[in-house]
Formats: C-alpha cells, sequence, structure tokens
C-alpha cells in the first residue's frame, strides 16, 4: 500500500492505494482553517486526525501534495516565525509591482524565471515580510513550502526539524526564485526579494526517497497540488485539466516551457521532469457558494435554477472577482453584477449568471494555454465544482471541445500516492494507474458563446481596463 496526501488550502486528505493498481482503498480527512494566512502546525494537526484509527497501517510509502506558493519562513531552530502567508493572500500587491520593476519589468522574469511576478508567488511575500516585519525577516534562516513543510515533519515523526529540508522540481518552479526551463534556483532573485540569501530546501529528483519515518515508511519528494493532480491524472497529450477548487486552474502538461510576458500563463515544472504551463484564478468553487448564499439555496439547488435559465443567463453577467483576482492581474477589485433588469432578475438567471461568470474566466485560461503551444483537444473537469450538472454543461459550450468528468477521486492525493508508488518500485517511470471517466460532454452553442465571452470581456475592460 502506499499514500498520498493532499494538504490543501481548506482540508488535509489522505488516500491509501493499492501500489501496483492505484485503487483506492481508505481515506481520511481533516478540516483546518480557510484563510490566506494559516500557523503550519494547523496542518500538522490535520494530517494527525485524517490519519488516526490506523489509516496508515501497512503503507509503505507516502508522499504530500501541497498548496502552491505559501512563504514558510523559520528560524534557525526550525520554529516558523509568521503564520504562512498563502498563494490567496493578495496583501504584496505593491510588492508585487516593485519586484516586477526592479529586474526590468516582466519580460525580464519570464526570461529569469518563467514567471511574472504575482501576489500569489512565495518570493513577493518575502519582500513584504522584509518592508513590514524587518524584524521577523532578519531572523528567517529557511523559507520553504507548504508541502516541504508538511515533508519534513512526517519525516520528523512530528519533531520540528528533519535533517535537511526538501522539495521538488514542480513547486520550486512555483516561488519566483527557481527556473523550471534550467532547473536551477536564482539565489540572485531570492536576495532581490528578501534583501539577503537565506536557506532553501534542497530539490529532489521525481522518484527518489528522500527519507524514511521512524515506522519504516519511505517518504517521495513530494510536490504542489496542480502538479499532483497531473500526475493522478496522468495527462496524456491534447488533454488540459480545469480544476474547480478553491481556486480554479487550467493546465497542460508540455516539454516545452511557456514564455507569457502577460503572466496568464505561468511556466511552472510538472512532477516527472516536464513542464506545467498553468493559469490559475482566486475565484472558482466560492464564487458557487457566494451565489447560494445569496439565494439561500443548496449547491444541488444552485444547479437546477442555473439550468433552468436560457444560455446567457438573459443578459446579466457576474464578474467573479469576490477575492480580487490574479488572472486577470486584479488584485484589489471586487465582484460585480452587470446588465440586471426587470426582466432578468430572476432566481435562475443569477445561477446561470454565477456558473457562467466563473467560466468564463476560464475559458480565457484554456485560449491562453493553446496561444502557449499547448494543443487543447479535450477538457478533464475535476475539483468540487465539477460535481455541478449546470458547471458541466456550460463548460463544454463555454471551452468548445469536449468536457470528461474523471469518476470522484482525490487527485492530487492520489498523484502523491502515484509518486510514492514511483520511489518504492525504483523503476524508471511511474507506475501504470487506470482512471475511469464518468461523464462526457460535447460542445454546441458556439456561437452563443462567443457571444457570451465577448460581453464579459468588454465589461471586464469597461470597469477594470
Ligand atoms: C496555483 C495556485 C493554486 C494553489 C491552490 O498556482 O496558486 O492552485 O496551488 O492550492
Amino acid at each position: 500500500l502506499v499514500a498520498g496526501v493532499d494538504s490543501s488550502t481548506q482540508s488535509t486528505k489522505i488516500v491509501v492505494c493499492d501500489a501496483e493498481t492505484g485503487a483506492v482503498v481508505r481515506s481520511g480527512r481533516a478540516g483546518h482553517p480557510d484563510a490566506t494566512a494559516v500557523d503550519p502546525q494547523r496542518w500538522w494537526e490535520a494530517f494527525e486526525q485524517a490519519g488516526a484509527d490506523g489509516l496508515l497501517e501497512g503503507v509503505e510509502a507516502i508522499a504530500v501534495g501541497g498548496q502552491q506558493h505559501g512563504m514558510v519562513a523559520m528560524d534557525a531552530d526550525g520554529r516558523v516565525l509568521h503564520d504562512a502567508l498563502l498563494w490567496n493572500d493578495t496583501r504584496s500587491a505593491k510588492e508585487t509591482t516593485d519586484l516586477t520593476s526592479e529586474l526590468g519589468g516582466p519580460q525580464a522574469w519570464v526570461d529569469a524565471v518563467g514567471l511574472v511576478p504575482g501576489t500569489s508567488f512565495t518570493l513577493t511575500k518575502l519582500r513584504w515580510l522584509r518592508d513590514h516585519e524587518p524584524e521577523v525577516a532578519e531572523q528567517v534562516a529557511d523559507v520553504v513550502l507548504p508541502h516541504d513543510w508538511l515533508t519534513g515533519r512526517i519525516l520528523a515523526d512530528g519533531g520540528a526539524r528533519p535533517s535537511q529540508w526538501v522539495t521538488d522540481r514542480g513547486d520550486a518552479s512555483g516561488t519566483l526564485y527557481f527556473s523550471a526551463s534550467s532547473n536551477e534556483y536564482r539565489t540572485d532573485l531570492l536576495e532581490l526579494g528578501l534583501g539577503r540569501v537565506c536557506g532553501v530546501p534542497r530539490v529532489a529528483a521525481p522518484s527518489e526517497i528522500v527519507g524514511r519515518t521512524a515506522s519504516g515508511m519511505i517518504v517521495g519528494p513530494g510536490t504542489g497540488d496542480n502538479m499532483g493532480a497531473a500526475l493522478g491524472l496522468g495527462l496524456g497529450a491534447g488533454q488540459a485539466v480545469v480544476s474547480l477548487g478553491t481556486s480554479g486552474t487550467v493546465f497542460a502538461v508540455s516539454d516545452t516551457p511557456p514564455a507569457d510576458p502577460s503572466g496568464a500563463i505561468a511556466g511552472f515544472a510538472d512532477a516527472t521532469g516536464r513542464q506545467l504551463p498553468l493559469m490559475c484564478t482566486l475565484n472558482a468553487a466560492r464564487v458557487l457558494v457566494a451565489a447560494a448564499t445569496m439565494l439561500r439555496v443548496e449547491l444541488d439547488e444552485l444547479s437546477r435554477l442555473a439550468l433552468a435559465a436560457q444560455p446567457g443567463a438573459g443578459g446579466l453577467s457576474l464578474l467573479p472577482y469576490l477575492d480580487g483576482e490574479r488572472t486577470p492581474a486584479l488584485p484589489q477589485a471586487t465582484g460585480t453584477l452587470g446588465g440586471l433588469s426587470r426582466t432578468n432578475a430572476t432566481p435562475q438567471n443569477l445561477a446561470r449568471a454565477a456558473v457562467e461568470g466563473m467560466l468564463c474566466n476560464l475559458a480565457d485560461g484554456v485560449d491562453a494555454l493553446r496561444q502557449q503551444g499547448s494543443p487543447v483537444e479535450k477538457v478533464l473537469l475535476i475539483g468540487g465544482a465539477a460535481m455541478s450538472p449546470a458547471v458541466r454543461a456550460v463548460a463544454a459550450d463555454l471551452f468548445g471541445v469536449p468536457v470528461a468528468v474523471p469518476a470522484a477521486g482525490e487527485y492530487v492525493g492520489i498523484g502523491a500516492a502515484r509518486q510514492a508508488a514511483w520511489a518504492l518500485s525504483g523503476a524508471d517511470a511511474p507506475p501504470q494507474w487506470e482512471r475511469t471517466i464518468e461523464a462526457e460532454t460535447e460542445p454546441g452553442n458556439a456561437e452563443a458563446s462567443a457571444e457570451l465571452r465577448e460581453r464579459y470581456a468588454a465589461l471586464r475592460v469597461g470597469l477594470h481596463g
């Protein structure tokens, strides 16, 4: 048996899989605070809780997939100095602008590390720490990412400090101080952000055994959650994933790094030695939750209401920037309901506009991925909101390609488990694990979808430039 951990923004899930087939044998879950700044200790407690009652009994290898980018800053004794600032924390907006211009603009960053600075990325958070809490910044000895930290705690069996902090190429590529194309840290950029160089985790090879727990479990390097999902799904050529969780992401696996100075597509690395061009929005599943709250209905009723409305929601548009937005880069934006009239003010249209607004943003990501050289012929739709029949129906129309929904599964955890099985096997490639597709929807309505997307683009440009 092997285990994979998904340490996400809201919870920690552990799946235990058969190492040969990948079949999920059992799983556990525990919530932790859903915030933008969190004490990492909460992740360890949730891990222990999720793994209680012998969940890990008989498990030979384990690896962690974690929310990307979070800044876990520690002193020389491994003590966490500050709540981890997470990917969805936008406080570093000014620092992001400063860093962008200090290196010479977006293109200079793309040339250096394949990414344009954004508030999500670790280095902008280190700059924020330097500028706002200099006495804390001075004590930083090591900075690691959420999955590195949890892996370290597992290796140290709950103790504060493993003998060495370890990361993988996938998660390292989301920091702004590691390049996915040269596979090297850019300590000069770390210095630019923090004002000096501090310790960074060693980058392990994709299937390396990075250590063993006291109980004898092999520990794999782990990776970022999107890289984990790509590994769990076994993404093929022409396929892209749209993941609708707390964040909305669109990504594909490719051999050529993207180079997008608009910042829409980030040049991340995957968990196997390839590239993972990715677009991320801050507003996905929670847009549906917000609409359901306004309508005082549950999410399944929201889906029914949305399907009862005509495509286009009678001209009602919901620009879903509830938490500000990352792509497009509008960290200070708020959401907008546009085109409201006496005739379209119905619960059905509001529900439909929430689904359409969330997906229009991600359809821009599918287009951007294509522009960066990834042919998207099919979309695999995953994450909590993919369970909504309304979302499935609207997604195929807006993306303009067939949308397949894999059988319900914790794909980040499964990907981490697959990495653990790979480390355990010592083989050159990860084991072949089957995945089943539950439903597939063909696109239709191309003209109506194009009109809808134009309407959203006009509203966005009108309000935000
Ligand atoms: C990707 C990103 C998010 C987090 C969510 O760049 O910031 O998808 O990884 O956990």
